[in-house]
């Protein structure tokens, strides 16, 4: 049987983007697909709840884990094929995301520049469609590999039965909790188009370097670092919410209400709104409950100034929650999974 090594009474301080302190009742490093399927016989650790961690960069951890933490460390990443159309790269579920992105670039293969400086890992990335500046992880997904937890069987999900949507997928709906993702295969087409127009980005790309990826890239990283806090030095899980989708009737009701209402009309004829703008319009930028604050340049972000705990945080963003609905009669739904 593959080994590992089960630790206890385990630190999760260093596993979650937050920086929440608190601890798992057990913790296994695991480097191989091999030992995630030994852990479905391990009777030590028969009937005990399971925690997957990557980077920790969308989780929400209110209280000590009673159960075993998977600490993912699966690494690999390398071109498997190559068609006329397109090259496929798989990556363990473990690497980081935004080295994976910037490997990519560096083999000479465009198509995930938008995506950089994303926090977490490859294996996180398909279960909330990591998304920015005008582009989905799921229009450049091929297939993964997961393995069940219970039986520890393994499991191919092409994209179609990864179900994504907007930050959404199969693995946060009716997958959830039963998989481990273990690898993602990329396709990433030959014949690149950029994708540029985001304002954001087209703001601060030279002229004429919209059809440069590493161009992108830099822009990318550029506008994210201005306005998105570095989890290293204040934590945070990135966008809190999701932009919320409403009806077109809905949409004329509050636009009437308030002309300079961010919004994006969907392909469906729906309007996505911009959570960001509703909750700086109701004037949370920048307050805080205890150490858990609203960022002061990007309100969709939810910070931990220090000590903050992660029940604190969620307090936090029932009180936007409420402000949001009273004045514009929109929920907002949490982005990151709260436990
Ligand atoms: N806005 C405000 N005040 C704020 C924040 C935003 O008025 O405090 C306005 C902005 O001026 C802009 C609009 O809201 O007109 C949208 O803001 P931004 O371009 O920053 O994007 P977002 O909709 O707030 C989404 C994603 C981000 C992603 C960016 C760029 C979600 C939940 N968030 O944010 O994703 O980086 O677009 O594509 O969809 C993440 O998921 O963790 C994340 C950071």
């Amino acid at each position: 049987m593959p080994e590992y090594e089960l630790l206890s009474d385990y630190p999760l301080l260093a596993h979650n983007t937050f920086g929440f302190d608190v601890r798992a009742k057990h913790a296994v490093r695991l480097t191989e697909e091999a030992q995630i399927a030994a852990l479905a016989q391990d009777e030590r650790l028969k009937g005990q709840a399971r925690l997957v961690l990557g980077g920790g960069s969308n989780v929400v951890l209110t209280k000590d884990f009673d159960g075993v933490a998977l600490l993912m460390d699966l690494r690999d990443r390398r071109i498997i094929d190559e068609d006329d159309e397109a090259v496929y790269i798989e990556a363990g579920a473990g690497e980081n995301w935004h080295e994976f992105v910037a490997w990519t670039l560096s083999q000479s293969f465009p198509g995930l520049e938008n995506l950089a400086l994303i926090p977490g890992t490859v294996g996180a990335a398909p279960i909330q469609n990591i998304g920015a500046y005008g582009l989905e992880m799921g229009e450049r997904f091929e297939r993964l590999r997961a393995i069940e937890l219970l039986t520890g069987e393994t499991r191919e999900f092409d994209r179609e039965a990864c179900a994504f949507g907007y930050r959404d997928s199969f693995f946060k709906r009716e997958g959830r909790g039963r998989f481990v993702i273990v690898s993602v295969t990329f396709r990433l087409p030959k014949k690149w188009t950029p994708r540029a127009d985001y304002a954001d980005i087209a703001r601060v790309l030279e002229s004429g370097a919209a059809d440069n990826s590493q161009a992108i890239f830099d822009a990318v990283v550029a506008v994210r670092q201005a306005k998105l806090p570095d989890w290293r030095v204040l934590g945070n899980a990135g966008s809190f919410f999701k932009n919320p989708v409403i009806s077109a009737a809905a949409f004329d009701a509050l636009k009437a209400q308030e002309p300079e209402v961010v919004s994006y009309k969907q392909p469906d004829g729906q309007f996505k709104l911009a959570a960001g703008w509703l909750i700086d319009r109701c004037g949370w930028k920048g307050r805080s409950i205890g150490g858990a604050a609203v960022h002061d340049r990007q309100a969709l972000v939810l910070v931990n100034r220090g000590g903050a705990s992660g029940a604190q945080i969620l307090e936090l963003a029932d009180a936007i929650k409420r402000d949001v609905h009273a004045r514009f009669g929109v929920d907002l739904e949490a982005e990151p999974v709260c436990l």
